[in-house]
């Protein structure tokens, strides 16, 4: 019997709706060529609700979301709505409340993309940003005293526990092993000033990676990882950090790739559901023009299938991506395509049902 996938789906707002009603043509294609079958649940959450009736996620939602292999995100995100709501009560209420404690961002140049980076190809730029996604700065723990006086203070900590540490660590491990690339695990980290958060996190870091004796191990500081994402990609795996480096890194990772028409994340829980996203936002100047390059919700959609397991889905879904790449793109760019949202969905569907 074929297997069955409950997936949810949150378009989202803006161009979110549209890369992923194109992200859906694809794993449909996908299932049907790799023999699996799935159930799709609509979640209407974003801006655009919350605009209306004021909501943002009801626990009841979250409980249920619990249940489900995958959840694919479109984009959430409002002009007209004050920048941290939708945030801090949708996107982090859900890496929370479901424990999503890994944030992985595959950071990788396809052939026929193009990176500002001068001289660099496909083979220089092919790694994995592990981000832990739940701790650090992004607890939310600290406070305000004497608010809107001249003696006002705020305090912003960050939460580095044992077991958070420990856990990210083990997965980056993991992940390593099992891209068979390099096999080098980079922590980055801030061991010269951050002494106390990434004393444990290196300390944990060698305890880990005494088990895993085929990985090689290295530290750098997160403002040398930024010179070398830039200088030598080429030299990194798979990079661990923390929540807050983990995210400023990965959108560095996102420009040397070719930009937000082709990164894609995942927010995982290893031993549950995961959320897997085009990484670009709600793009509002592109809604609705067919415009928007949908390659990062299908690339999503891959990881997806990766995730649960599908693992011959995800490889027709990449090999597809590259054929569209190659064969229909001028650019990643949104409005220098060439070639339209709708259509690039059709193409990578029809590349996938034709694999022979
Ligand atoms: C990301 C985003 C989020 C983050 C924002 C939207 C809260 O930038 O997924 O990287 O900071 O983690
Ligand atoms: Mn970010």
């Amino acid at each position: 019997m074929k297997k069955t996938y409950h997936i949810g789906v949150i378009p989202g707002d803006g161009t979110g709706p549209e890369v992923s009603a194109e992200a859906l043509k694809v794993l449909t294609a996908a299932a049907e060529k790799a023999g699996f079958e799935y159930e799709l649940i609509h979640y209407p959450f974003g801006g655009e609700r919350y605009l209306k009736c004021g909501e943002t996620l009801p626990d009841s939602a979250v409980s249920e979301m619990e249940r489900l292999n995958a959840i694919l995100l479109g984009a959430i995100g409002h002009p007209d709505v004050k920048p941290g709501i939708l945030e801090k009560e949708i996107l982090l209420k859900l890496r929370f409340s479901l424990d999503l404690y890994i944030n992985l961002r595959p950071v990788k140049l396809y052939p026929g993309v193009e990176t500002p980076l001068k001289n660099k190809e496909p083979r220089h730029i092919d790694f994995d940003v592990v981000r832990e996604n739940t701790e650090g700065l992004y607890a939310g723990a600290g406070g305000v005293l004497r608010k809107g006086t001249l003696h006002e203070v705020a305090i912003q900590e960050s939460i580095n526990t044992r077991k958070g540490v420990e856990r990210c660590l083990k997965y980056a491990f993991e992940r390593c092993r099992k891209r068979n690339g390099k096999k080098q695990l980079t922590l980055c980290g801030k061991t010269n000033v951050l002494t106390y958060a990434f004393d444990l996190w290196e300390r944990v870091f060698h305890e880990v990676g005494s088990g895993y004796p085929d990985i090689a191990t290295d530290y750098a500081h997160v403002d040398a990882v930024c010179m070398w994402m830039i200088k030598n990609p080429e030299r990194f795996d798979v990079i661990v950090t923390d929540n807050m480096f983990g995210d400023i890194i990965s959108d560095l990772g996102a420009m040397i790739q070719g930009g937000m028409g082709v990164a894609a994340g995942g927010n995982i829980n290893p031993e549950g559901t995961a959320m897997f996203e085009p990484i670009g936002g709600s793009a509002p100047k592109y809604t609705g023009k067919n415009m928007i390059n949908p390659l990062a919700a299908v690339i999503a959609v891959q990881m997806m299938l990766s995730h649960i397991g599908e693992e011959k889905g995800a490889f027709l879904i990449e090999t597809s991506v590259l054929k569209v790449i190659h064969h229909h793109m001028k650019s990643m760019e949104a409005g220098k395509m060439g070639i339209g949202t709708r259509e690039i969905g059709d193409r990578v569907a029809s590349f996938i049902r034709e694999d022979v």
